[in-house]
């Protein structure tokens, strides 16, 4: 399924925040965040960036990310979220597919995320391993005792951009 992937403004303010509490994976501190980060971004911090995926006027998911401080061309992926009621339909991938795009356009290298290694964000881990992420690190007990950060990069130099789903 298709969708338009464009920049976020303040009109999708409310329902980011909606997705991002709806998935259900987020403390309210970090649903927060993310909001906090869309601000800082609207406001003219060129540490964050955004990339909404869109049917008509509805924000159906976001991406947001940045450079990453102190580090020759490495990005970080904050933020990548999809209406859980609309989950495996490809506007994740797209999603994941335009930032790639930026970044290299942008002349940036490598793509690091953070996650879960909780069972509830198994599927996540496959996304990100479907779409030619490796698992480089992972630091036990990290967020909570049992769940561990679980680190995976990207080098865009070698590595294909995301597929996109058809
Ligand atoms: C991870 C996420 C952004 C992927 O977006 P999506 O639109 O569901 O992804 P796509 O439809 O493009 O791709 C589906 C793939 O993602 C995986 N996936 C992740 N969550 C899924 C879900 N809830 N339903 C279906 N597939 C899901 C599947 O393994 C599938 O892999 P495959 O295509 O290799 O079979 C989205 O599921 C999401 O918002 N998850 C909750 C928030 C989250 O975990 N964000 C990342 C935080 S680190």
């Amino acid at each position: 399924m298709s969708c338009s992937l464009r920049p976020l403004g303040l009109a999708q303010r409310a329902r980011l925040e909606q997705l991002t509490r709806e998935t259900g994976l987020f403390r309210e501190e970090e649903v927060a965040t993310a909001v906090e980060l869309l601000d800082e971004s609207l406001a003219g911090d060129d540490d964050y960036e955004f990339v909404g995926a869109f049917e008509g006027d509805r924000l159906l998911g976001y991406a947001c990310w940045g450079a990453t401080p102190g580090t020759l061309a490495t990005s970080d992926l904050y933020w990548i979220v999809v209406d859980r009621t609309r989950q495996g339909s490809g506007f994740g991938s797209q999603l994941l597919h335009e930032v790639e795009r930026l970044l290299m356009a942008d002349g940036r290298r490598l793509v690091v995320v953070e996650t879960s290694s909780r069972d509830d964000y198994h599927a996540t881990r496959k996304f990100y391993e479907a779409r030619g992420y490796t698992r480089t690190a992972t630091i036990p007990g990290y967020y909570a005792p049992g769940d561990d950060l679980v680190i995976y990069t990207k080098d865009l130099a070698t590595g294909d951009l995301a597929r996109t789903a058809p």
